[in-house]
């Protein structure tokens, strides 16, 4: 097991937080489809009213029309041809001849400046459109000849019909707007109380770990101490607090990425925490690379990244097992290296890859879940690189894969 950090606490975080959160998306999302789906419900209640009513006004169209053209004493029903005839502003009409020549249009966009015969054509398309929507209305006119009146449901009706879909489709677009402008925000306060948190902590770290590197020196230099291991001890462990230390110092700063061999930086992280674990766990590190080949790193934060994942392995495995880590250039992208770190353990159920990167998912009792989210950020953010599960199998093991820039 490792040493190291040597205090722990209880993890005070919820662990079922992420169930929380994923059953209030649920009742957002569902709240939601609830709400479209009334809409389109009532709206069309609403087209289907006005529908009827439409049917009802070229009903009385036609036959006030068949009343017109058969009756004797045009001046006393003239009225008729105003209130009904003329008073039809919306649903668009085409009276035409036996052999389908349009006699009349109302309502309709006829284009301004066209020829007769362009005119004609376009009535007759309009004509099948309108057959298509509604079979035309006859009118006997007398001695056999047969008028036909054509119709369409009126423009309003239409863009009635349409109503919810445009109304969803702009709700829709501010709930994506507002979704990624909450996301940023969230981030970009994420960001600052990381930042904010390193920066403290780094700073706190500062003044007793100054005092302890005087003390050391004195005790070093004392007669009762000098040559005493406590005092070589002693050094250990403040080498130790300065590596954290500059850990939370380039976490809470823009850090400083240089060209560095990535096989011998590895190398000696793994060094480090293989002194430290268990004797059961056996370390591996394989490459195809040259062994000079640079990558661009932040070594205290990288160094971070490994011992993070590394002891995830280690607890995933209960301490017994072996760990592999392999350098390769990805098969994707030659000029990034690929640092996949394999692991004998327990493995990841399928369901969780994604969320063991959130900060405060833990299975560990005394786990903060905080681990990989950091190990994430420390690559995703300063690095620009990756950290994905790339395999896991429950019972199996688990290989994270890390991405750097060469
Ligand atoms: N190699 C692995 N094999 C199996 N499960 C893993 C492995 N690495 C991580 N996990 C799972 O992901 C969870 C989150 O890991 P993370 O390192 O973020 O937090 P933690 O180890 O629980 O706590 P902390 O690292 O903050 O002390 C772990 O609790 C564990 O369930
Ligand atoms: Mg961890």
């Amino acid at each position: 097991m490792l040493h190291l950090p040597s205090v722990r606490f209880c993890s005070v975080l919820p662990i079922p937080i992420y169930d929380q959160k994923s059953r209030i998306k649920l009742v957002i999302v569902g709240v939601a489809l609830l709400i479209g789906a009334a809409t389109v419900i009532y709206t069309n209640l609403l087209v289907q009213r006005l529908s009827e009513r439409e049917q009802k006004q070229i009903d009385l169209y036609a036959k006030t029309q068949r009343y017109l053209i058969n009756t004797e004493e045009e001046s006393n029903v003239s009225f008729l041809y105003d209130e009904i005839i003329e008073a039809n502003t919306t649903i668009p009409v085409i009276w035409a001849d036996d052999s389908g020549y349009p006699l009349d249009a109302q309502n309709l966009p006829v284009p301004k400046g066209l020829s007769e015969t362009a005119r004609v054509s376009y009535l007759q398309q309009e004509m099948l459109k309108m057959k298509e929507q509604h079979p035309p209305i006859v009118i006997e006119i007398g001695g056999g000849v047969r008028n036909f009146i054509y119709y369409k449901e009126s423009s309003l009706l239409t863009q009635l019909r349409f109503y919810p879909l445009v109304q969803l489709a702009i709700i829709g677009c501010l709930g994506v707007i507002a979704y990624f402008a909450f996301s940023y925000s969230r981030r970009a306060e994420q960001n600052r109380v990381w930042v904010g948190l390193a920066k403290e902590t780094a700073h706190q770290l500062g003044t007793p770990l100054s005092s302890l590197v005087g003390w050391q020196a004195y005790l070093r230099e004392s007669e009762r101490f000098r040559g005493e291991p406590i005092v070589e001890e002693l050094g250990k462990d403040i080498r130790r607090l300065e590596i954290i230390t500059e850990r939370f110092s380039n976490i809470g700063s823009v850090p400083v990425l240089k060209d560095e061999n990535i096989l011998r930086v590895t190398q000696n992280a793994i060094s480090y925490l293989q002194s430290r674990v268990s004797r059961k766990v056996s370390f591996e590190i394989k490459t195809d690379l040259p062994t000079d080949t640079p990558a661009q790193v932040n070594i205290p934060l990288f160094d971070w990244v490994i011992e993070n994942i590394c002891k995830n392995a280690v607890d995933a495995m209960d301490g017994r097992g072996s760990i592999t880590i392999h350098l390769r250039r990805p098969v994707r992208n030659k000029s990034q290296i690929a640092i996949d770190i394999t692991d004998t353990g327990k493995g990841i159920p399928k369901s969780k890859l994604e969320s063991v990167f959130l900060p405060g998912y833990t299975t560990k009792k005394r786990g903060w879940g905080l681990g990989l989210a950091l190990a994430k950020r420390i690559i995703e953010n300063y690095h620009k690189g990756r950290l994905f599960v790339k395999w896991s199998e429950v019972g199996r093991g688990t290989t994270f894969r890390v991405i750097l820039n060469g």
